[in-house]
């Protein structure tokens, strides 16, 4: 428990501490306490905290405790630890492999190139305190952002209402509508050799939102609010002679390559990544599995880091010449 809780504040007072602080490789952790510790609220948090962060958690085993009480929290048996750490590790230096490849085939190709992102989601306002929005917290587009201006790329990250730092070296524009992130991106597309489409750009906004805060009124149970329909971003990038390369992605929660391949042509892309999303999945999550999908291609992507998504995705749109 004190481990847990030491490693989700960052210290680095002892030799495990510090090890873990002081490298990029994953790490898996097997905790095993008490079952009051386990379960206490602080713990909990502690280990959501770190699996948010991309911690591997093999759960305790339940049964008699060293301290002899019986519940959730007994060490696995030593076995089941080392098997889980051998799939771990097996599964990691594959992706491992994969991830290297697709850094040196996409290297030369980003290095000076001009990329434009959207990320995170548009809120569109109800009145002063309320909006409509989605559960897309920006991790995907900020990711692709981020492996892009390591290759050397020339980043421009419009970025919807999202509690993400900006990654270094990349030109970071909020906004919080579709209507502002159009504005935004109808200014600056002509300049970007390539356009990648990862916000979740809301498909209809408040015809007229209130000035003021909307008011319960006495007697009245039911609400009609009229929507007009955004404009189509990447759909309208697509439409102009000048156009960059373009991806758009397209989040389903079934159907999902039939409906991705629906999108890529109906709006007219180069390409489009596919994602099943839904409760733990796609959204707000560190991982993702995308398929790449164009006219001619499909590549299926296991579930991996956010971040060995984007690799995969630069890796892939550099085999496409453009
Ligand atoms: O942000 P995260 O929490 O990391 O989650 C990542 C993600 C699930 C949001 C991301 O991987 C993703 O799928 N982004 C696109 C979500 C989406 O809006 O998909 P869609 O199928 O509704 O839209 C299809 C495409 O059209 C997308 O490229 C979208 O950016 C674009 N679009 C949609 C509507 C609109 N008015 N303008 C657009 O440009």
């Amino acid at each position: 428990a004190e481990t847990l809780a030491k490693l989700r504040m960052g210290r680095a007072d002892d030799l495990l501490t510090t090890l873990c602080l002081a490298t990029d490789k994953p790490i898996m952790l097997a905790p095993a306490m008490n079952r009051l510790m386990w379960s206490n609220a602080a713990t909990q948090d502690n280990v959501l905290v770190l699996k948010q962060r991309g911690f591997t958690l093999l759960e305790p085993a339940e049964g008699e405790q060293a301290c002899g009480e019986v519940g959730a929290g007994r060490m696995p048996e030593p076995l089941a630890i080392f098997n889980a750490v051998v799939a771990f590790q097996t599964k990691f230096q594959e992706q491992q492999k994969q991830t290297d490849q697709a850094w040196s085939n996409a290297k030369s190709f980003w290095l000076g190139k001009k990329l434009l992102i959207t990320a995170g989601p548009t809120f569109e306002d109800i009145d002063p305190v309320r909006f409509i929005g989605n559960r897309s917290s920006g991790k995907m587009g900020f990711a692709i952002a981020d492996v892009a201006t390591k290759l050397g790329a020339k980043v421009t990250l419009v970025a919807g209402p999202v509690q993400l730092a900006t990654p270094v070296n990349v030109e970071r524009i909020n906004v919080r509508s579709a209507l502002q992130m159009f504005d935004i991106v109808q200014t600056v597309y002509a300049d970007a050799d390539c356009f990648i489409s990862a916000a979740a750009v809301a498909d209809f906004r408040v015809a007229q939102p209130a000035e003021q805060k909307l008011k319960k009124q006495p007697g009245l149970d039911n609400m009609t609010l009229e929507l007009v329909k955004n404009p189509d971003i990447v759909a309208w990038v697509s439409e102009q002679s000048d156009k960059p390369f373009v991806v758009g992605f397209a989040a389903e929660t079934q159907n999902v390559i039939e409906y991705a391949k629906d999108k890529l042509k109906r709006k007219n892309l180069d390409m489009i990544c596919a994602n099943q999303v839904g409760e733990f999945q796609g959204f707000e999550q560190n991982d993702n599995a995308l398929t790449l999908i164009t006219e001619t291609e499909e590549v299926v992507q296991s579930l991996s880091s956010k971040t060995q998504q984007a690799i995969a995705l630069l890796s892939f749109i550099a085999k496409q010449s453009f």
